[in-house]
């Protein structure tokens, strides 16, 4: 991406814009790999100046090119810059909704979305995602969308599990893009929605898609999605997540409840805040304990365990399974862990299960991929989705 941004960059230089003063660049990845940029070309007649992304795809066509697969937006000022109303029009023709579209600016800031979330927006100001103009806060939005509501449960869902929401009675959904200042996840199996409603009748905020540290993100905006569940009511946590097993035991379509963590991320996302919380029981005994009464009900089997979380986003090396085992790990993951943390930080009280989707790095003689982790945690999501709506009046009573 950083070639586009070059690219990008270099047509906003060149760009001729004196009477707007506001120079843009676009650069175009072509289908066959090849880039195509372009900056704005005013004119006295100032309405009928053209666009960036019209130049780009202008060069991209002379050369006989007719698809385009990525696009990068530079402008002038620090927000990132969005394309406008026709030009979103004009990439749809040579691209389509999956087409990533990377829109910056100076401020370094960088939004990732696709022309499919852009496309039948209105082009306004709060299109243009985290950091832009867009109402004072996420209760504010919350207040507009689904008056009265106040969740009593956050749910963040793990890679592939996102179909879990879909037993939630919703009563709102919220893409990520309208809270202000939420980071937007950038990896596959993660949407980005905020879905409120009813999951076994409990109001629940639930997250539907997360960012990783491994997505190059700070800590504190991990910090920011359970923030943001603390000021909109929440007092549970409950996190969900895909993680390999190092137990030939547990193997994958497994569903194991955190008894406890450790963390080898490198870092946290207190960093910054020093705040010295305890950390000597993360994971609510309470709510534990009403995790396996109501899988015994259920019948849905369940293990406990101890989770390690790693930066990613490779997997581990058999040698640091090996070595993670003697530390005393029966899990290994790349998120939960800074979560789990700020929630404790928030004053929320922290419930996970990990679906198994695979057994650890050496364990089994097979390759591990993401695609591999999103097919087993998408076939064990049924369970978990049962065991959750269940355990849901548990959560509500372990409050009240
Ligand atoms: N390692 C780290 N993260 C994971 C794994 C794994 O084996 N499986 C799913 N998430």
């Amino acid at each position: 991406m950083n070639d586009l941004l070059a690219a990008a960059r270099a047509a906003r230089d060149a760009a001729y814009a004196p009477y707007s003063r506001f120079q843009v660049g676009a650069a175009l990845r072509s289908a066959t790999g090849r880039i195509f940029s372009g900056g704005n070309v005013e004119n006295a007649a100032y309405p009928q100046g053209q666009c960036a992304e019209a130049s780009a795809l202008g060069a991209m066509v002379t050369a006989g090119e007719r698809r385009v697969v990525e696009v990068l937006v530079i402008g002038s000022g620090p927000e990132p810059c969005a394309p406008c109303g026709g030009c979103r029009q004009r990439l749809n023709e040579f691209g389509g909704p999956d087409t990533v579209v990377h829109l910056a600016g100076t401020g370094g800031e960088l939004v990732t979305t696709t022309l499919g979330e852009l496309l039948p927006r209105a082009f306004g100001p709060s299109d243009l995602g985290a950091g832009s103009v867009a109402p004072a806060s996420i209760a504010a939005v919350l207040a507009e969308r689904a008056p009265g509501f106040v969740p009593a449960v956050g749910l963040i869902l793990g890679s592939g599990l996102g179909e879990i929401a879909d037993a939630i009675m919703p009563e709102a959904v919220i893409d990520y893009r309208d809270l202000p200042g939420f980071p937007r996840p950038t990896v596959s199996g993660h949407a980005g929605r905020l879905v409120l409603g009813r999951l076994g009748g409990v109001p629940v905020a639930c997250l539907q898609g997360r960012v990783h540290l491994y997505e190059g993100r700070p800590p504190g905006e991990v910090a920011r999605l359970v923030d943001a569940l603390a000021e909109i009511g929440c007092r549970i946590l409950l996190l969900t997540n895909a993680a390999g097993s190092l137990r030939p035991d547990v193997g994958p379509g497994a569903l194991v409840v955190l008894s406890d963590h450790i963390n080898l991320q490198g870092t946290n996302p207190l960093v910054g805040a020093a705040r010295f919380v305890d950390m000597s029981a993360v994971y609510d005994a309470a709510l534990r304990g009403v995790l396996f009464e109501t899988a015994a009900t259920a019948g849905v089997p369940l293990a406990e365990g101890v989770y390690l979380a790693v930066l990613g986003p490779c997997f581990e090396t058999p040698a640091e399974i090996r070595a993670y085992r003697t530390l005393g790990a029966d899990l290994v993951g790349m998120s939960t862990v800074p979560e789990a943390i700020a929630a404790r930080a928030a004053g929320l009280r922290v419930a996970a299960i990990s679906i198994v989707t695979n057994l650890a790095a050496g364990m089994s003689g097979a390759a591990l991929s993401h695609q591999e982790t999103l097919e087993q945690s998408g076939k064990a999501a049924a369970a978990l989705r049962r065991l959750l709506e269940a355990a849901m009046p548990g959560f509500a009573r372990a409050t009240a």
